[in-house]
């Protein structure tokens, strides 16, 4: 078994590594510049740890692994344009630098690119990579077409919250664990543990990330702050605020949150004051504890050594306190 140091390390290098530049440079330099900026790579990491979990020689892993962070970046270019975002990871977004047209066809060639990737893969595999990687491709599009489709109702509930979540974020973590295990040819129970401790965790995550849009420093989080207040998101927070609230806080709230001609950043500063005021932020810590718990009742029933899954808790408990 490898150390996490050392996997980390690996992931950057494979994705550091790999030449993204081709003609006509419209089209390829959106794709090097999204895939040099930096980024957790947190995806590649996770089909390395899986993989290592069950077979010393991760490099089978690494089409896979770079094809999931390929395949993540694509997502991002997309949503940047859908949530109007100008900055990620501290720099422009790609559709800021290079103009919508050019971030939606560079996003659509690294769809297909990821996939190219993930065939790649040795024969054994590569199909069931190719499968995996593309229902997980729809059921972020799935996610995405519900946070969307949520910021014009008004009747979300957290229960969708957590659904809309699980397809546009968690799936491909689960995906990313499930790719490493099928190259390290584990058996199925072992996978399907694996893809739900994923799916437990990337709920987590992007509750988290909520968070962090509300209560993070640019410089740490690398994105504008309050951007879901503005794009009127059904985050966790809002939904468990309204929940919470009192009759009139919950009115202000609501009428606040629709609140089209408010000046934007006194807006967003009135929305996280009723957040702070009803203690939103440790309701929201706690409930990311909760499902890095369910996570790892999900890894418990892996069947493997202690000692293998030892990277994975460590992996979950630095998200837990993560300020990017
Ligand atoms: C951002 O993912 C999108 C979400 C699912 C919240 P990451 O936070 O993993 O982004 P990078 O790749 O590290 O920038
Ligand atoms: C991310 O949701 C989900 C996908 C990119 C699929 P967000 O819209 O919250 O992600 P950020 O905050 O822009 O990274
Ligand atoms: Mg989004
Ligand atoms: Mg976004
Ligand atoms: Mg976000």
């Amino acid at each position: 078994m490898h150390t996490l140091e050392h996997l980390q390390a690996l992931a950057v290098e494979l994705i550091e590594s790999e030449r993204y530049l081709n003609e006509p440079k419209s089209l390829f330099e959106p794709i090097d510049y999204a895939m040099r900026q930096g980024g957790k790579r947190l995806r590649p990491l996770l089909v390395l740890i899986a993989a290592d979990m069950f077979d010393e020689d991760v490099s089978k892993a690494r089409y896979a692994a770079a094809a999931v962070e390929i395949l993540h970046n694509f997502t991002l270019l997309h949503d940047d344009i859908m949530d109007n975002s100008p900055l990620r990871r501290g720099k422009p977004t790609v559709y800021k630098q290079f103009g919508n047209n050019q971030a939606i066809l560079s996003g659509d060639a690294m769809f297909a690119l990821a996939m190219q990737y993930g065939l790649k893969t040795e024969s054994y595999a590569a199909n069931a990579i190719a499968n995996v990687l593309s229902q997980a491709s729809i059921d972020v599009c799935r996610g995405q077409a519900l946070d969307m489709d949520f910021e014009q109702r008004d009747n979300v509930t957290i229960e969708a919250y957590i659904e809309m979540v699980r397809l546009k974020t968690s799936v491909l973590l689960g995906c990313s664990l499930k790719m490493g295990a099928i190259i390290a040819r584990t058996e199925q129970a072992n996978i399907a543990a694996l893809s739900d401790f994923g799916e437990f965790i990337g709920i987590a995550f992007q509750i988290k990330d909520d968070m962090l849009d509300c209560w993070s420093k640019v410089e740490d989080f690398g994105k504008v702050k309050g951007k879901d207040i503005a794009d009127k998101k059904k985050t966790f927070l809002y939904l468990k605020a309204l929940e919470t609230a009192d009759g009139d806080m919950r009115n202000r709230l609501l009428s606040l949150y629709n609140d089209d001609s408010a000046e934007q950043n006194e807006k967003i500063s009135r929305v996280i004051e009723i957040y702070e005021r009803l203690n939103i932020k440790s309701i929201a810590q706690n409930v990311v504890e909760d499902y890095t718990k369910r996570a790892m009742e999900s890894l418990e029933r892996v069947s493997a050594t202690e000692e293998s899954k030892k990277n994975l808790i460590i992996f979950a408990n630095k998200l837990l306190i993560r300020e990017k």
